[in-house]
């Protein structure tokens, strides 16, 4: 089992958001529950995080599409390790977008909102642990609402 986290830049225009989202996490589902990935895609002040696990084939199969996806640009990999167990389990792909409690989080851990490049491995597994707590508290649909 292989977990891939990486961070992008969104080149999606404020207006199409909502829409271009449900487009994105629609593909996500089906691709993913196909071939049995499950992860989290985070989305605030313009980044998108994703953590995506399941075989490593499959997750760098459909990692080199999403690289190429023109809704993002700057993708740039975090981490990628050999796991005993998934993080995500439950979710074909979670999807979590920044609100008040998310920012509040960074906050506590001493940044000013999303700032990927000041992230250590530390940090982003306490980040990802908190948005695991988030999503469990969510139904397993997907629900994307205006910020
Ligand atoms: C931020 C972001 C995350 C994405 N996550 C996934 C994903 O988890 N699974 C997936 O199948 N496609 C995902 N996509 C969509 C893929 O990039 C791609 O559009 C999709 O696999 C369809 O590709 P195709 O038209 O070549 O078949 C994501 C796209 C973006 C911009």
């Amino acid at each position: 089992m292989y977990r891939l986290i990486y961070w992008s830049c969104s080149t999606i225009p404020l207006e199409e958001e909502l829409l271009k989202l449900r487009e994105i996490l629609t593909e996500a589902m089906q691709f993913n529950q196909a071939h049995d990935i499950t992860g989290i895609l985070y989305f605030g002040q313009g980044y998108f995080m994703q953590c995506l696990e399941g075989n490593q084939k499959d997750v760098e199969f459909i990692y080199e599409k999403i690289r190429l996806d023109p809704r993002h640009c700057t993708v740039t990999t975090m981490y990628t390790e050999q796991i005993e167990k998934r993080q995500f389990g439950r979710w074909q792909m979670s999807f979590v977008r920044q609100k008040s409690k998310e920012l509040q989080f960074l906050k506590e851990l001493g940044f000013n909102g999303f700032e990927p490049n000041g992230l250590t491995r530390n940090h982003l597994d306490q980040f990802l642990d908190f948005l695991l707590v988030q999503s469990s508290s969510k139904v397993k649909k997907v629900e994307i609402s205006p910020s």
